[in-house]
């Protein structure tokens, strides 16, 4: 079942262009979204939603996260995000129309389904599955549902259920658009988008030999700090997650424009520090930010767009990216630090596709 690949986690990377291309199959007409693909009447449900609140666990969480900046931005409807191990063991303040989220690659994560079951019983509008595992205990428990066509993922290290649920993600946002009505046009853009992306992740993966190299730098170290802004934080933080998980490296992630409140204290030439850097209206700020680190003498390896104006010096290595749309930039940008994460696992010799100490299905609490 590997193939040619060394092992699973590579292999699920490799096959992202493809999990993201079914996910999106026969779910896009031209310029929307097919409604049908949540239920029958759906839209009467969505059109009630005054709220929304996404509860899941690790790298599900983290999409969970990216999907709150697009949510906010494209729609009028609040969106909160939450761990269900926190949420299910605290009291909510009751939310009117709540549309509740549960996002599992395994659909059996123990301390989601509590939560979701709080959720019923606290009384929400409706519930919500976006899973990856068809007739999982998740998907059964709710009222809808919205698959992930990852396919089965092996590696404990989740990749290609991370990129298939922010895709997923970004159908139900398009729903409620079209669901609350009047945006016909930022709905046809975001499908626009949308189908550019298996192209796009193809062309993230050619940079596969380059982060290889990369990756050797990382081999002795014992800490790493990741960062992003906007909807790239919660990418860097998928990012640390990946290479914690399955390098032993201890990672943390930061919002960027956070560097002055403390973690700057730790950067020395020691202290690798990874970010992602798309051509956003936040790259500016971003590259005041990476100015900060580099003068302290950071060592600094960035994922930036070609256009970015960052080039590599003698403490800054750069991998170019290609320009991809603001939209979809945390999609392509979770590639190469999956990549960079494998590829350190696979230099320090440990078990990459079954890390010490951790479950791919987490079913206890
Ligand atoms: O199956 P789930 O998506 O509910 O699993 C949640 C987490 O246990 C999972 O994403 C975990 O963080 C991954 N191993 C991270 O790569």
């Amino acid at each position: 079942e590997l193939g040619d690949y060394r092992h699973y986690m590579l292999k699920e990377i490799y096959e992202q262009p493809q999990a993201v291309q079914k996910t999106l199959e026969d779910r896009l007409d031209i310029n929307s979204i097919k409604q049908c693909i949540m239920g029958d009447n759906v839209a009467e449900i969505l059109k009630q939603v005054e709220e929304v609140q996404i509860i899941a666990c690790g790298t599900s969480y983290h999409a969970g996260l990216i999907a709150r900046y697009w949510m906010e931005s494209l729609t009028d409807i609040p969106c909160q995000v939450e761990v269900a191990s926190e949420y299910r063991y605290r009291r909510q303040v009751p939310r009117k129309n709540m549309l509740f989220v549960t996002i599992s690659q395994s659909g059996e994560t123990a301390d989601t389904l509590a939560a979701l079951e709080k959720a019923k019983k606290d009384g929400c509008l409706a519930s919500l599955s976006i899973c990856n595992v068809a007739e999982s205990s998740l998907q059964r428990e709710s009222d809808f549902s919205l698959m992930t066509i990852a396919g089965p993922e092996i590696g404990v290290a989740s990749t290609k259920a991370f990129t298939t649920q922010l895709v997923t993600l970004k159908l139900l946002i398009g729903l409620l658009m079209q669901a609350k009505g009047g945006q016909s046009e930022a709905v046809a853009s975001l499908v626009e988008d949308l189908k550019k992306l298996p192209v796009l992740i193809e062309q993230a993966l050619e940079h596969d030999k380059a982060i290889e190299v990369m990756a050797e730098h990382f081999i002795e170290k014992h800490n790493a700090l990741f960062l992003g802004r906007g909807d790239q934080y919660p990418v860097a933080m998928e990012g640390a997650l990946k290479l914690k998980e399955i390098s032993y490296i201890h990672a943390e992630a930061y919002p960027a424009g956070e560097l002055k409140h403390g973690p700057l204290a730790l950067v020395d030439s020691e202290m690798p520090i990874v970010a992602v850097a798309p051509n956003t209206s936040l790259l500016e700020k971003l590259k005041s930010n990476l100015e900060e680190v580099r003068s302290r003498g950071g060592f600094l390896y960035l994922f930036a767009d070609k256009t970015s104006g960052i080039a590599p010096q003698d403490n800054i290595q750069v991998i170019e990216m290609d320009e991809v749309p603001e939209s979809i930039a945390p999609i392509i940008y979770t590639i190469p630090l999956q990549l960079l994460s494998y590829h350190v696992a696979v230099f320090k010799g440990t078990d990459v596709d079954k890390p010490r100490n951790l479950a791919k299905s987490v079913t206890v609490e």
